[in-house]
């Protein structure tokens, strides 16, 4: 895909906010400080327009952005922050929860994981909640470039086995350092939705 434009559109904390002219939607999830924002902002060639964070936790909506007048990336609040009550987390999920069921828009949801360490309990919960409930959702593995190319492969398949992950299927490499994983990523939102 050619980016010809990216706008921050809104950051969206329920229904009547998001867009209503029916783009295709692809969701971040993942971990607090995994990568998400990052990811954005190296598939459409910004710097800064989804805000990163070494802060991990900060994103606490669902924050919209228009890419040319073809899709949106939904970057969702990351999970498994420890520092926000029990209340807080609950009201999380239930708010995600029922984006993730109930978006008719919603073509995609790319499920990114540290390459560096194995899927904790958490990204295992959701990837499971995810397969559970028949929501189309790819792993990419973020910050690859901060380990050996020489162990990516074995990463990836901790990542796989871990997660349970279909046999033939891989997560996708990813580093936003790097522009890793940028092309490939690309060509399988565009098939997902479509073009
Ligand atoms: P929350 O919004 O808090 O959920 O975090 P996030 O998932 O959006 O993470 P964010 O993109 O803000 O990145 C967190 C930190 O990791 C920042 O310091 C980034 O610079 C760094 N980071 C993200 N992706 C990469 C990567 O591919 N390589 C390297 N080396 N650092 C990365
Ligand atoms: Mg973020």
């Amino acid at each position: 895909m050619k980016v010809n434009q990216a706008e921050f559109i809104i950051s969206a904390v329920g229904p009547s906010q998001y867009p209503d002219d029916a783009l295709p939607e692809i969701a971040l999830a993942g971990r607090s400080n995994v990568g998400k924002s990052s990811l954005i902002n190296r598939m459409i060639n910004r710097k800064n327009l989804a805000r990163t964070s070494s802060q991990p936790g900060k994103t606490q909506t669902l924050n919209y952005y228009k890419i040319n007048q073809d899709l949106y990336f939904v970057d969702l609040p990351g999970y498994g922050y420890a520092r926000v009550s029990k209340t807080q987390r609950e009201q999380w999920g239930k708010f995600i929860e029922n984006y993730l069921l109930n978006r008719e828009p919603l073509k995609l949801v790319m499920q990114l994981i540290d390459l560096r360490h194995p899927p904790t309990k958490d990204d295992q919960a959701m990837y499971e909640w995810l397969r559970h409930h028949g929501v189309p959702v790819i792993v990419v593995t973020t910050k690859a470039d901060k380990i050996p190319k020489s162990k990516w492969q074995k990463h990836a398949k901790v990542v796989r086995e871990t997660l349970g992950m279909d046999k033939g299927e891989q997560p996708l490499l990813f580093s936003s350092e790097l522009g890793l994983g940028k092309d490939e990523l690309w060509d399988l939102i565009e098939k997902r939705i479509g073009f």
